[in-house]
């Protein structure tokens, strides 16, 4: 029987759309299980979306939709965008699914039964944010893990006595070194255990949007308990058929959930707690990578600084994304993002590295020796050069594995394309074309030879990457002649298998080289997508005396109305177009150094901006605390000072006068949009 390979990545919250951070999971996953099927496993890959809790009951709330229409929308754009990117998963769980909410139910009951769950009082902080109860103290205090306001939570609730847990878990990281991976997390793992564990409160009674706790339905679960059971619940646990029962048994425990590093506790900690209480076995091993930055800061919707991978897809194509992301960024560290580097990568390794190495390896076989790969004669024509390339394929094939069966996907493609790169001196240096001018026995049998040697090394780095780049390998594969690269089993894979003779498919270009534009376009496309509109030219805003002023300082780029009506009105789609929403300023001080300047942090029910605005001469900052404003939440964001504006606070600027705050007499909740 063949070995299994069961593969998770996060399921991603559904109160905001997908962008390039949380592609790269699911890129790094996809690779993963596209080699474990090459490697001959029986491969089980699975994603979804996180669908309940508290932020996603007020993100729904905000957006004026039911919390099931407002995640069907969003689970919907994850599974377009995987889709279109052509993604391998097996599985996509959502957790408002039946399936999950009945497995989830049993998983419950197990625990309890186990004698492991028990109702007690909980009083302290939570971060909405995270989904997280926090040690902070007061209300309002920031959470330790993001620094957001937390929220004041008191309520009966059932507990999970995750303290009586502490020792197993110590001894798990011991005697299980590669369970958490990198070594930094697990030490940040160790220690956290080490600090002692407190019991975790794993229902909530003040809101419904969740999976009612079983015999008890004021309750609902946990969001953390619920999610990372998607795990088991989708490939059957819990479950009295048949079929999905012996699911269950083939492919858990898993052999590797793939994981962003802010939630290595939950996976670390409270997963395998929550597996021990219900006697189940625990996932071999969780691997941890880091965040990817946009404009220094972590990609997030909070931040406002998210990079859409349709953009991508749209411009350059998915294997750009893909061997960019996992070329460029050390894995398991942060790595930065930016187009610049996107597209200086793309011409540099795949238009002028391989899919030059392969155009001009097959055109030449096409026409020097009628589109059949010739053989090279074992004596006469052999030079050290011809050897050394097929040594250094060796080499590249040992080290290429080892280095990407730990996940050091940018070393391996380092090192893969250290042959493109060989191969490329080699025909430089031995010029076939200037070989193939002399029809004599010789020059022919040493023409062979090169551009056997070469389609040789191409037919080696097109199998071993093509888990990272699978669209053009599959081309380059089907132009070597050699049919469905899927199917090529990879343990196999050594050098001298290319056979005399075969036919070459049509030989066509697989990575047109990028022009200077692409930069410009990806990078309009996403100023406009942030600043909400479609149009291609962002003009500098422009107001009216009268009309209320934004005070964000700087000035952002405003879209140019769709339809201009002749006397300088707009239609009611532009003003649409603004996304106007009740905040609540959680934290306002003055800004060091500019003596008009606020730093405010605004919760705006489904997440807490940084807003720089310039109101110091107004208000006290201690003032505006608790205050409920109005905030422009669609702007693109803005560095002042070097801080960044995320959204502007809207205010009355009268002439010479001082800036006075748009507020409401009657009280509105958080996060309620102005239309
Ligand atoms: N719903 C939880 C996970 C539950 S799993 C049982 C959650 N969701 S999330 O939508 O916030 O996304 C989490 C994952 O998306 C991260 O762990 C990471 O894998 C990926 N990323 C989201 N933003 C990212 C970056 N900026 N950079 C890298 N990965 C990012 O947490």
């Amino acid at each position: 029987m063949s070995k299994k390979f069961y593969l998770t990545t996060p399921i991603y919250y559904v109160n905001a759309r997908p962008h390039i951070g949380h592609a790269y999971t699911t890129i790094a996953c996809d690779t993963i299980a596209r080699r474990q099927r090459m490697l001959g496993a029986d491969t089980f890959f699975l994603t979804g979306t996180d669908e309940h809790g508290q932020k996603i009951e007020r993100a729904a709330e905000a957006a004026g939709k039911t919390p099931q229409e407002f995640a069907d929308e969003v689970s919907a754009q994850f599974r377009t965008l995987w889709n279109r990117m052509g993604i391998t998963y097996d599985d996509f769980i959502r957790t408002t699914e039946d399936r999950h909410k009945k497995r989830v139910h049993e998983l419950f009951r197990q625990i309890r039964d186990n004698g492991h769950i028990y109702k007690g009082t909980y009083t302290g902080q939570y971060c909405v944010f995270d989904e997280l109860y926090v040690d902070a103290v007061g209300p309002g205090a920031p959470c330790p893990e993001c620094g957001r306001p937390t929220e004041t939570v008191k309520e009966e609730n059932y507990f999970f006595k995750l303290s009586a847990f502490a020792d197993r878990l110590m001894q798990l990281y011991t005697e299980q070194p590669d369970f958490i991976r990198p070594e930094t997390r697990r030490n940040e793992v160790m220690s956290f255990v080490r600090g002692g564990l407190r019991d975790l409160s794993i229902s909530r009674s003040t809101f419904s949007w969740g999976i009612p706790v079983p015999d008890d339905p004021k309750h609902v679960i946990y969001v953390w308990l619920d999610a990372l059971a998607n795990y088991i619940t989708a490939i059957g646990y819990g479950s009295s058929h048949k079929g999905a029962q012996e699911a269950f048994q083939k492919y858990w425990p898993a052999d590797l959930h793939m994981i962003g590093k802010e939630i290595v506790r939950f996976h670390c900690v409270y997963w395998p707690a929550f597996l021990m209480a219900a006697e189940l076995p625990l996932p071999k091993s969780i691997v941890a990578h880091g965040w990817l930055l946009f404009e220094e800061s972590k990609m997030s919707k909070s931040r406002g600084n998210i990079v859409r991978a349709e953009t991508i897809l749209d411009v350059l194509g998915a294997d750009a994304l893909r061997y960019f992301l996992l070329r460029e960024v050390v894995f398991g560290q942060d790595g930065s993002f930016s187009f610049d580097a996107l597209v200086q990568r793309y011409n540099a390794d795949l238009a002028n590295g391989l899919g030059n190495l392969a155009s001009r390896t097959l055109t030449m076989i096409t026409r020097y020796f009628r589109g059949e790969v010739p053989y090279p004669s074992a004596t006469v024509s052999q030079k050290a050069g011809d050897s050394a390339i097929a040594e250094t394929a060796r080499k590249v094939i040992a080290e290429y594995s080892s280095l990407v069966d730990q996940y050091q996907f940018s070393r391996a493609l380092e090192v893969a394309w250290s042959l493109v790169a060989a191969v490329d001196k080699y025909i430089v240096e031995n010029e076939p074309w200037a070989l193939a001018e002399n029809q004599s026995e010789e020059s022919r049998s040493r023409l062979a030879t090169i551009l056997y040697t070469s389609a040789e090394a191409l037919r080696i780095v097109t199998a071993l990457v093509h888990p990272v780049i699978p669209d053009a390998t599959a081309k380059i594969w089907a132009q070597l002649g050699l049919g469905d690269i899927r199917r090529f089993p990879l343990p196999d894979l050594k050098w001298g298998q290319l056979q005399l003779s075969t036919k070459l498919g049509n030989v066509e270009p697989v990575f047109p080289r990028a022009d200077k534009t692409a930069i410009e376009r990806m990078q309009k496309m996403e100023d406009q997508l942030r600043s909400g509109t479609t149009v291609t030219q962002a003009e500098p805003e422009t107001q009216s005396p009268a009309a209320p002023v934004a005070t964000h300082a700087a000035v952002a780029p405003a879209a140019k109305p769709a339809v201009v009506v002749p006397d300088g009105k707009i239609t009611i789609d532009d003003f649409a177009k603004v996304e106007l929403r009740v905040g609540q300023v959680k934290v306002a001080e003055k800004v060091k150094g500019a003596d008009k300047l606020l730093r405010l942090e605004v919760d705006l029910g489904t997440e807490v901006r940084q807003v720089v605005a310039g109101i110091a001469e107004s208000y006290a900052p201690e003032l505006l605390v608790g205050r409920k404003v109005v905030i422009v939440a669609n702007l693109a964001p803005r560095k002042l000072r070097g801080l960044e504006s995320n959204g502007m606070i809207v205010a009355a600027s009268p002439e010479g006068g001082k800036a006075v705050l748009a507020s409401f007499l009657e009280d509105v909740p958080v996060g309620t949009r102005l239309k």
